[in-house]
């Protein structure tokens, strides 16, 4: 049976079966390898991506489970690096291996939906589950605060009367 969404603007149907995790449909059914495995358990963050707007972990998330959602992978994040996380990951030099920086990219920005303006505690919690060996999260803190910055920044140049936090 096939099942249809969104993926990253474009529509997409895939005939494989529905309790197929959406990770692997991504990579090896769409292309978008991005997206990484690292557990496969839902312990690690590594396969982060947004599905309608919320994070979600892809290897532990059925395709049957999204039909008809509009899911975004980090490689529809940013189309052209142009992402402000992603501009001050580049800048911070976060990534060491780099391995877990899609999925904490793609975490951080479903965050900063609810908290645009996250403290370190914030930061800290919600980025709790994405692990990375490298242990660069005083990095990853550090980019997502010069970021946060930024974007709200922006959204008081598009908005100057609205109240931003
Ligand atoms: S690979 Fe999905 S959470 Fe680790
Ligand atoms: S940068 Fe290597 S695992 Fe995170």
């Amino acid at each position: 049976m096939s099942t249809s969404f969104r993926i990253n603007g474009q529509q997409a149907e895939v005939d494989v079966p529905g309790e197929t995790p959406l990770l692997w449909v991504i990579r090896d059914d769409i292309g978008f390898t991005g997206t990484k495995y690292g557990c496969g358990i839902g312990l690690c963050g590594a396969c982060t991506v947004h599905v309608n707007g919320r994070a979600v972990r892809a290897c532990i998330t059925p395709l049957s489970s999204i039909a008809g959602t509009e899911v975004t992978t980090i490689e529809g994040l940013s189309q052209n690096g142009e992402h402000p996380l992603v501009q001050a990951w580049v800048e911070t030099q976060t990534p060491q291996c780099g391995y877990c920086q899609p999925g904490q990219i793609m975490q951080a920005a479903a965050m900063l939906k609810d908290f645009p303006n996250p403290t370190d505690e914030q930061i800290d919690h919600v980025m709790s589950g994405n692990l990375c060996r490298c242990m660069a999260y005083i990095r990853i803190r550090e980019a997502i605060k010069l970021a946060a910055g930024r974007m709200r920044a922006d959204a008081r140049e598009e908005n100057p009367g609205a109240d931003h936090a």
